[in-house]
């Protein structure tokens, strides 16, 4: 994966482009519920960007994961020792210090994946977690992604959602017209 070429320096200064154009975007400004999650070392950084959101008085939100279901709990976090790692890298939060946010009052949903499409769709990290909850979300939903992560095709299924901007480093790629 060419992501992993990329050196620390272009990673952080990548990911200061991608935070700051979110923080211009019209859906970002509106959001007053934003789900996010925890990046790992190859995504775009999302811990500078959940800070800019409790600056700006936003609720970020971040999903638990139930594997039996493959369906996610959103909960409201206000700093990240609310934070656990559930297995490697993944971070998720404490259930026992973090109360649980209706779908309804998310207000943007950022969605992780792989690789992206200009069109929107993806390839997520295979769970299926992602497709399951975007079935009944009818808010905004947006990626964020490196340049690299762009690719012109994917596989598509009956079951894909695509998004509705891809924010990159180098420009905002309008998807489709959400709801
Ligand atoms: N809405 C759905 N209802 C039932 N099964 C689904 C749904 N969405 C995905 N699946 C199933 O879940 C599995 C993983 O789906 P897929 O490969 O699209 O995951 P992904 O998009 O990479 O993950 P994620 O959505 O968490 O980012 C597949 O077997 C798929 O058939
Ligand atoms: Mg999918």
């Amino acid at each position: 994966m060419k992501l992993k070429n990329m050196s620390a320096d272009e990673y952080i200064k990548k990911s200061n482009c991608i935070r700051l154009r979110l923080l211009e975007t019209a859906e970002f400004i509106k959001a007053e519920t934003v789900a996010i999650t925890i990046s790992r070392t190859t995504e775009v950084q999302t811990r500078t960007i959940i800070e800019a959101c409790w600056r700006l008085g936003k609720n970020v939100v971040v999903p638990k994961c139930n594997p039996e279901q493959k369906t996610m709990d959103f909960r409201k976090i206000t700093s990240f020792e609310q934070l656990e790692t559930v297995y490697l890298d993944l971070q998720e939060p404490n259930p026992i210090t973090t109360d649980s946010v209706k779908k309804i009052e998310i207000d943007l949903l950022i969605v992780p994946g792989v690789v992206f499409t200009k069109e929107g769709y993806r390839i997520g990290y295979g769970g299926g977690y992602y497709d399951r909850f975007l079935e009944t979300y009818t808010k905004e939903t947006l990626s964020i992604a490196f340049e690299v992560q762009l690719v012109d095709q994917v596989p598509i299924e009956s079951h894909d959602i695509p998004v509705g901007k891809i924010l990159t480093e180098e420009r905002e790629i309008q998807c489709s017209k959400q709801g």
